[in-house]
């Protein structure tokens, strides 16, 4: 079975319908030759952009020169309210310095420190699910964000702030239903950015919430009774080049993209992993049997291979943030084009990941392939669901862990069916997500 994909747009949509079709959904309103090209242009009266498949392309934008592709500010200043100059939205020296003082807390020793923390995350997720039909996202969500305050402050979800930042952030989703991706795309400069009032008041609170924890974390610092977990370690650790450290202000700027960057993204795998699952049960059954046989150390996690292929697997048919943007710099020839100094230049883990002249199969849902010859060489040249180069995800060694180890602990206690009539169609919100959801029957297993 061929899990869902998007219809593409017919070829030869008008321009006015291709950026209503834009707004509403950036997947479905593209054609389908972006899944064969290694190059496209789009020209509209506002911008000029250029998606990239071809590996080298991409390669020169992430890895060999990417201070000539900086993050484009006009993209990200959506979400300024939010996150202030968080290292998501900074480049150049500024964003410099904040990689070099957030990275070691994510290092691999760290991951060891971090287990016990998303264990208890994953144990009280299966311990709240409940049997019947459940709207999958929505308990990932609440798990993954109980993951990121876990592992980041020492806090169970059921904390009282940490609750109120959960409920904040979903606030904020639904005051600004333009936080998709279409919103990431620049609009000329004439248009004013008028951030709708309740978003703002939305982002504010959420920042006053955060504002509280670093700061009582602050204090706990100085008297020498802070836990030793990611906010501790990332507030006491100097920049190796100048030796300063974050402010308790800059620390609102990064713990606000962690929690944003770290719990949409990580629960948008785990429901896609968990849709696939229940729709392939041979696959479930391999990973319910490696699940039954873990021991819920650290160790364990390498035995977990084929659950670990799954959710790789996830991550390429469903990969969490679909498109990432960069500007050039300066004038630069890409595949015999001249593309002018700040075009907007696309790269699309989306298309990247379905590519047919990349992939075999690139539609099938086949985790095996990550153990092939083929499948490790197309990963190579065509997997991007970090990103990567300098500017890769900071968490995705943790999310790996993450994702790989709530999928066991789920399907060791629950076996997941699709439900009838609910096949779940991908939209590109912040990240990739299910049109009304993604919906599924969890029946609790009788020897877990
Ligand atoms: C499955 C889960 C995740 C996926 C698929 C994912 C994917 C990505 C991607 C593609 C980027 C690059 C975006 C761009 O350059 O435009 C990114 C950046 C980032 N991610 Fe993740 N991420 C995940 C989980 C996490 C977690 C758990 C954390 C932290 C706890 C995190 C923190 C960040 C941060 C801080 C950045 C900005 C890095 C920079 O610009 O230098 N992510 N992520």
């Amino acid at each position: 079975m061929i899990p869902p994909k998007p219809a593409s747009r017919p070829d030869g949509a008008s321009l006015f319908s291709y950026l209503r079709l834009f707004r509403r959904d950036i997947l479905s309103a593209q054609p389908a030759r972006l899944y064969r090209a290694w190059m496209a242009a789009f020209r509209t009266p506002f911008f000029r952009s250029y998606l990239c498949n071809d590996p080298a392309l991409i390669r020169r934008v992430l890895q060999d020169r990417p201070a000539d592709f900086p993050k484009s500010q006009r993209i990200t200043e959506g979400l300024a309210p939010l996150l202030g100059r968080s290292v998501f939205v900074t480049n150049g020296e500024e964003w410099l310095r904040q990689r070099r003082i957030i990275d070691p807390a994510f290092e691999g020793g760290r991951m060891r420190a971090a287990f016990p923390a998303i264990l208890a995350a994953g144990q009280a997720a299966v311990a709240r699910l409940p049997e019947g039909a459940v709207e999958i996202e929505a308990a990932a969500s609440h798990a993954a964000a109980d993951v990121i305050f876990r592992t980041l402050f020492s806090l169970p979800i059921e904390d009282r702030v940490a609750q109120a930042v959960f409920h904040e952030f979903r606030t904020y989703q639904r005051t600004q239903p333009i936080l998709n991706l279409a919103a990431f795309l620049p609009l000329p400069a004439w248009v004013p950015r008028l951030h709708r009032r309740a978003t703002r008041r939305s982002a504010a609170t959420i920042r006053r919430l955060i504002g509280q924890m670093t700061e009582a974390r602050a204090t706990a610092i100085a008297a020498g009774t802070a836990p030793d977990d990611l906010a501790t370690r990332i507030m006491t650790t100097p920049d190796p080049v100048t030796g300063s450290r974050f402010g308790t202000a800059e620390m609102v700027d990064q713990v606000a993209i962690f929690f944003l960057a770290g719990h949409e993204t990580s629960a948008s795998a785990l429901s896609w992993a968990l849709y696939l699952l229940a729709s392939h049960s041979a696959a479930q059954d391999r990973v319910a049997v490696e699940a039954a046989a873990m021991t819920e150390d650290f160790a364990s996690l390498a035995t977990l291979r084929f659950t670990r292929d799954v959710f790789r697997e996830a991550l390429r048919l469903y990969p969490p943030v679909p498109m990432m943007v960069r500007e050039t710099a300066k004038p630069e020839e890409m595949r015999g084009r001249a593309v002018p100094k700040g075009a907007q230049i696309v790269l699309s883990p989306w298309h990247l990941h379905r590519h047919e002249r990349l992939w075999a199969n690139p539609d099938g849902f086949d985790p095996d392939r990550w153990q092939t010859e083929a499948g490790k060489s197309s990963a190579r040249d065509a997997y991007l669901p970090f990103s990567s180069g300098p500017r890769v995800c900071p968490g995705a060694g943790f999310a790996m862990l993450e994702g790989t180890l709530l999928l066991a602990l789920l399907v060791r206690s629950f076996r997941f069916d699709v439900v009838e009539g609910r096949v779940p169609v991908p939209v590109a919100h912040l990240t990739v997500r299910g049109k009304d959801g993604i919906w599924l029957k969890a029946s609790r297993r009788s020897n877990p």
